[in-house]
């Protein structure tokens, strides 16, 4: 069966990510709808080696498709993704609008596949923060065999995760910096070049980011364990592409260095570095790649059951893009 599809957030780093991974993997797609608001309809977008005329998402009739892949912020998506599930179209949903609600599912392939059997209660599956994703991929496996009581975590976040205009804004404080002249910014709230920001989406009541509890949240529910404590500091670096996490981690029943080892070796979705002086990098690895790269592996010296980890991947593609593709194929191979 072949499949008519829309990309909604098209002109976005993460929508075009959307259509070159649909391109590369051959998805079985037969009509492919490129849509974006107002501002960039009439202009194209690569699929492949072809150019789609951009559509305004406001006039489009969502009866035409069978799968949409939503990358335009939540408000957008909470605008078309119920007239969309109401038109019979299965939303794979990439912003936070729908991930927290109990009857949608929220889906790592790697991780929780079953989940998506309840894809028909809302006609939307949810596609997990790209912080939490390259998390559970690496932690899953260690949580399966020996429980995970406590994860400690920071991130290192590209700003490709922010979008377009956030690339932009790096790129252009680096030469305005190099230049001697200040720094200018409208994304960020403080300079992001040669700088780190502890604060990636908006301050809760509790003092952490809504960002930071995104990890908290998501990773219960993607792991299907509410009792597993998780304490995230997200935190914005000047890197394009690939995010990386310092990730320390108690588990329940004891595990050494070795033993993770060993586990994520046969991880699916997982590379690891073996060797103890070597390590993955958002620059390298990070960019461009599809599985989620693990090294300094090694044991916690300040605790019996502790174990740290490096974890690096491509935000864009793993993150969110790849992640929403890999959902569309199980869907299409188990349920559609
Ligand atoms: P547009 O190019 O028309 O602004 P990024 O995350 O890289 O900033 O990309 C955001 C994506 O979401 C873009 O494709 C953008 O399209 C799209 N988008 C933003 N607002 C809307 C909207 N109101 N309706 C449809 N698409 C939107």
């Amino acid at each position: 069966a072949k499949y008519n599809v829309a990309v909604l957030g098209a002109t976005g780093v993460v929508g075009q990510t959307m259509l070159d991974i649909l391109a590369e993997r051959e998805f079985p797609v037969d009509q492919v709808f490129a849509l974006a608001s107002a501002r960039s309809a009439g202009g194209t977008v690569k699929f492949g080696n072809k150019q789609l005329e951009v559509l305004d998402a406001e006039e489009f009739d969502w009866d035409q498709v069978q799968l949409g892949f939503f990358s335009a912020g939540g408000s957008v998506s909470a605008k078309y993704a119920p007239i969309a599930a109401e038109a019979g179209c299965v939303v794979i949903d990439n912003t936070s609008e729908f991930r927290y609600e109990p009857d949608i599912p929220l889906v790592v392939p790697e991780v929780n596949a079953h989940d998506l059997a309840n894809f028909r209660n809302r006609n939307i599956i949810a596609n997990p923060n790209c912080s939490t994703i390259q998390m559970v991929v690496a932690l899953s496996p260690i949580h399966r065999t020996v429980g995970i009581s406590r994860i400690n975590v920071s991130t290192y976040q590209s700003v490709s995760g922010t979008g377009k205009e956030a690339i932009e804004e790096l790129a252009s404080q680096v030469g305005e910096m190099l230049n001697g002249r200040p720094a200018s910014h409208k994304v960020y709230p403080k300079t992001i070049a040669f700088n780190v920001l502890p604060h990636i989406d908006v301050f809760q009541d509790n003092g952490y980011t809504k960002e930071e509890m995104k990890m908290v949240w998501e990773t219960q529910k993607i792991l299907g364990d509410e009792t597993v404590l998780v304490n995230p500091t997200a935190v914005r670096v000047p890197v394009m592409y690939g995010h990386a996490e310092a990730v320390h981690i108690e588990t329940r029943d004891q595990i050494d260095a070795e033993g993770v080892k060993a586990l994520l070796r046969e991880a699916e979705g997982v590379i690891l570095f073996e060797d103890d002086s070597d390590y993955p990098t958002q620059l390298e690895e990070g960019s461009g790649n599809d599985e989620v790269y693990v090294g300094r592996v090694r044991n916690d010296i300040s605790h019996p059951h502790g174990i740290n980890l490096w974890v690096v991947a491509d935000n864009v593609r793993k993150g969110a893009a790849l992640n929403s593709v890999q959902i569309a194929e199980v869907l299409i191979r188990d349920y559609l």
